[in-house]
């Protein structure tokens, strides 16, 4: 999507060789004109995928999937990071550990908002090793759902996280493919959509 590599050459800054900071228009601050665009494309490349819910990973994927929820014209599904109070009945857990950040939480899903007659879409921002999206896949599919794809923003394609989902089975569908970060500078490579 030529507007998001625009966009992050622009504004985004690669803090390292493996860190980019979005943090004016993703991350911290948030372009609703931009996240509505990314919807758009989203739902236009799976129009005809018979999407029936759109499943995401809070905070940050949040944005982007309400967009393309809204223009699939399906529910929206947050998977949560931090048990509340209101999640009662019927959850299912997997831990995800992130690399990136050295922490770990627990992802969860009220098994009522998905269920075995969903045909699903995950949305998340980055895709890095790819710890988030298979939990969030393996918790769509414990509840019995099949998935269609995995949509995400961008994707640092030197980290391992796509190879890792297509092995698993899932197909990837990245607006902007990273495939190089130094400081100060950002490749891309062909992207999916
Ligand atoms: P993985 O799920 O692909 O394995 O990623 P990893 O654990 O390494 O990443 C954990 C968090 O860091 C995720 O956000 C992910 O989106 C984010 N992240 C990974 N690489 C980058 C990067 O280069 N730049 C930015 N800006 N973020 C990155 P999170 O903790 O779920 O954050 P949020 O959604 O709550 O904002």
């Amino acid at each position: 999507m030529k507007s998001l590599e625009d966009r992050i050459l622009s504004e985004g800054k690669a803090l390292s060789d493996s860190v980019l900071k979005v943090n004016s228009f993703i991350n911290h601050m948030v372009d609703p004109k931009l996240m509505h665009e990314i919807g758009d494309t989203f739902a236009a490349y799976y129009k005809d995928s018979s999407i029936t819910k759109v499943v995401t990973i809070e905070v940050s994927g949040i944005a982007p999937a309400v967009y393309t929820a809204e223009a699939l014209g399906v529910p929206l599904v947050i998977l949560k990071k931090q048990t509340s109070k209101t999640l009662s009945g019927d959850v299912l857990q997997t831990n995800i550990t992130s690399f990136t950040k050295g922490t770990s939480y627990e992802l969860t899903l009220e098994r009522a908002y998905v269920s075995p007659e969903d045909h699903v879409l995950i949305i998340d921002d980055f895709l890095a090793n790819g710890e988030a999206a298979t939990g969030a896949a393996c918790l769509v599919q414990e509840a019995g759902a099949s998935i269609a794809g995995i949509g995400i923003l961008i994707e640092k394609s030197f980290q391992r996280g796509r190879s890792r989902l297509e092995k698993n089975g899932y197909k990837v569908t990245s607006l902007v493919r990273v495939s190089k970060l130094a400081k100060g500078k950002i490749e891309f490579m062909q992207a999916d959509i």
